[in-house]
């Protein structure tokens, strides 16, 4: 995709089709193809039999794009799938703030899985530890043995680490390359075959073989730079959404009090802060960003559970549980850094049946697990900038009764654009009741 490829204004007004459209053009994808894959959820009830057990139907999900979106220079337009209103609008607005000043930075550290195997009643562990130290060589080529389709791909396991946990129990970690699969069966796979003989050679009972979700030897950072007068441009000189929702724009308004830009970078440097003082804010933070996260790793078929346990166990790695994205000041600038693992697949798993996973990834454009990795957590960054910067200026609750209203003129029976104006109306009058919704609604068809 060239560099304004991500670029789509007026996006949010276009019908579904055209939108559709513009997506399947832009990414290169057929449209045909592309409206098979997400009409009706893209994975049909037959096909979802074959994936879990006791089937009786599918689930659908909301399947948008965030707009605006830079990485390393490069262009992509994201797939996101997530219930939550505004969270797409919102990643897109920041997306396009980061975007003013060249993008998003992001890259892979280390991109190992770990996987685990747990040696207990060992008596003598530094003996235990030394002799399976010595044989870290041959415990390593029969790992390598267990997954040839790995090792011809260019990945394997890579080293062999060994902790004292006490208490008699020693686990051994083996690291693992797993290109660009998420990488738990090849893990588990691996752990399983050097099991038995490391048991043995720490004279010791085999405990567990499984990788760990703390994949903090896979881990994605990302940074971006966002001056002062991005931070106060109102919705109007860019609006990604056709919706104030709760952390996209609010609407220029005298009401608001004009908040002084610098002022804007001091407020979202001082609601990091917060995160970072009270575990109790951090949940919240994490969660926004997560809000981004999740929506692109459930987009392209990922496991986000996995997502969600190495997200919170690595912000709690210093014995405090602590923010994944922290925000500074640097002159008239906002500068943001996340640091979080992230194991993603573009390769097995669920994405091998699912239309709309493998959509997803033809219309972010890669087949790079990193790739995809570093488009997740830019996504979450960006989440979590809308977030604070809603936060510390107006609050979300304006926001949230905008949508709240949209909700209450659609339970009223309002269709169409009559859901909009209804709405708009019922804000206005600050009355969000079933009851205003209904007469709003009368009144709107009766002068039509
Ligand atoms: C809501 O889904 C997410 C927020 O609560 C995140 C935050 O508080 O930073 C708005």
């Amino acid at each position: 995709m060239d560099n304004a490829g991500s670029r789509i204004p007026g996006f949010y007004k276009l019908p579904l089709r055209e939108r559709r459209e513009v997506v399947s053009e832009r990414a290169g994808v057929s449209l045909e193809a592309l409206v098979r894959a997400v009409d009706g959820g893209g994975l049909d009830a037959l096909m979802a039999d074959k994936v879990v057990e006791n089937v009786i139907g599918t689930y659908g999900l909301p399947f948008g794009i965030a707009l605006n979106v830079r990485i390393n220079g490069r262009d992509r337009l994201v797939p996101m799938v997530v219930e939550e209103p505004s969270v797409i609008a919102a990643a897109s607005n920041a997306a396009r703030r980061v975007r003013a000043s060249g993008g998003f930075s992001a890259e892979v550290i280390e991109g190992l899985m770990i996987g685990q195997v747990q040696l207990t009643h060992v008596r003598s562990p530094a003996l235990a530890i030394e002799r399976l130290e010595r044989e870290s060589e041959a415990l390593l080529a029969l790992a390598a043995r267990a997954v040839p389709g790995l090792v011809q791909r260019g990945g394997g396991p890579r080293a062999i680490e060994i902790r004292d946990l006490g208490q008699g129990c020693i686990v051994l970690h083996v690291l693992v390359d797993c290109c660009d699969a998420m990488g738990a069966n090849l893990v588990n796979t691996i752990a399983e075959a050097i099991g038995p003989i490391a048991a043995e050679l720490a004279f010791a009972r085999l405990g567990l073989r499984i990788l760990s979700n703390l994949c903090d030897r896979r881990r994605v950072r990302v940074t971006c730079r966002v001056h002062a007068r991005e931070l106060a441009l109102s919705r109007a000189s860019g609006a990604e959404s056709s919706r104030s929702g709760p952390i996209s724009d609010p609407p220029p308004s005298s009401s608001r009090g004009d908040i002084d830009p610098s002022e804007v970078v001091d407020r979202i440097v001082e609601a990091s802060r917060f995160a970072e003082l009270d575990p109790y804010r951090a949940a919240t933070h994490n969660k926004g960003i997560m809000n981004g996260v999740d929506a692109v790793v459930i987009a392209t078929g990922n496991d986000f559970r996995a997502v969600e346990a190495g997200a919170h166990a690595y912000a709690a790695r210093n014995g405090r549980y602590a923010p994944l994205a922290v925000w500074r000041r640097d002159g008239d600038d906002l500068t943001g850094e996340l640091e979080m693992p992230l194991a993603l697949g573009t390769v097995g798993g669920t994405l091998r049946v699912h239309p709309a996973a493998q959509l997803a990834l033809s219309i972010l454009g890669t087949t790079s697990a990193d790739d995809l990795a570093m488009t997740a957590a830019s996504v979450g960054l960006a989440s979590n900038l809308a977030a604070l910067r809603a936060l510390a200026t107006e609050g979300i609750q304006r926001g949230h009764m905008a949508l709240h209203a949209r909700s209450v003129a659609v339970a009223a029976g309002a269709q169409g654009d009559e859901v909009e104006i209804v709405a708009a109306t019922l804000s206005e009058r600050g009355d969000i009741t079933r009851e205003a919704a209904t007469r709003v609604l009368a009144d709107l068809r009766a002068r039509r």
